[in-house]
């Protein structure tokens, strides 16, 4: 039985107006219980909420935001502080920066996409390999961190414990649910860490 339905947003419920309203009409139509909805996005909380608001989607129940970062219950908005607890430790944003700047081509995304636990960049058209050069420079500078590398242009750096995958994961065990009690949506790049899932 699916109890929870977690969706990335951006070229998955948001993209095509036309079915985002079918979504939404079908979503608010459906007979009986719903399963917990849960929105997770690379945008960070407040943005995230101002285009659910905008595109019509139904309240969520949970959004996880910054890429698996941070997590909000809804409508109230309280942050689980729990979960971002569990991103600290090995993490060093600043060091993490230093790193990833010195690559050639690389710049910082505006600041209001940056956060405690996300380090985002641009970066066009890069090659996986390139990609697994920077994730072991981090990591052999002794930091707990992971690149993620989306639509041949956006790179985030996050805590090892951190990503859309490991959050869906924190929030299943928190509700008491497991994780294949959740059916997931998304496209490649940030959202694999949830399709990954064991
Ligand atoms: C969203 C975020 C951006 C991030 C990207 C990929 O576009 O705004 O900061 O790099 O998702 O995760």
């Amino acid at each position: 039985k699916v109890r929870l339905f977690c969706s990335d947003l951006d070229g998955t419920l948001l993209g095509e107006p036309d079915a985002t309203a079918e979504f939404a009409e079908k979503w608010r139509s459906a007979p009986g219980a719903r399963p917990v909805l849960v929105y997770s996005t690379g945008r960070l909380h407040d943005d995230a909420l101002r285009m659910v608001k905008l595109s019509g989607l139904p309240q969520p129940d949970y959004i996880t935001s910054g890429v698996g970062t941070m997590i909000h219950r809804m409508p109230a908005g309280e942050m689980l502080h729990g979960f971002s607890q569990t991103l600290n430790e090995g993490w060093d944003t600043a060091r993490v920066a230093e790193i990833v700047s010195r690559r050639e081509g690389i710049s910082r995304q505006p600041e209001e996409q940056q956060h405690a636990w996300k380090s985002s960049w641009f970066w066009h058209g890069r090659t996986g390999g390139e990609i697994e050069e920077l994730e072991k420079e981090i990591r052999s500078a002794r930091l707990a961190a992971q690149v993620i590398y989306s639509s041949a242009r956006d790179l985030d750096v996050l805590p090892e414990k951190a990503n859309k995958g490991n959050a869906l994961t924190w929030l299943c065990g928190h509700l008491g649910l497991g994780v294949d009690e959740a059916v997931v949506a998304g496209d490649p790049g940030n959202d694999s860490s949830m399709f990954l899932l064991p």
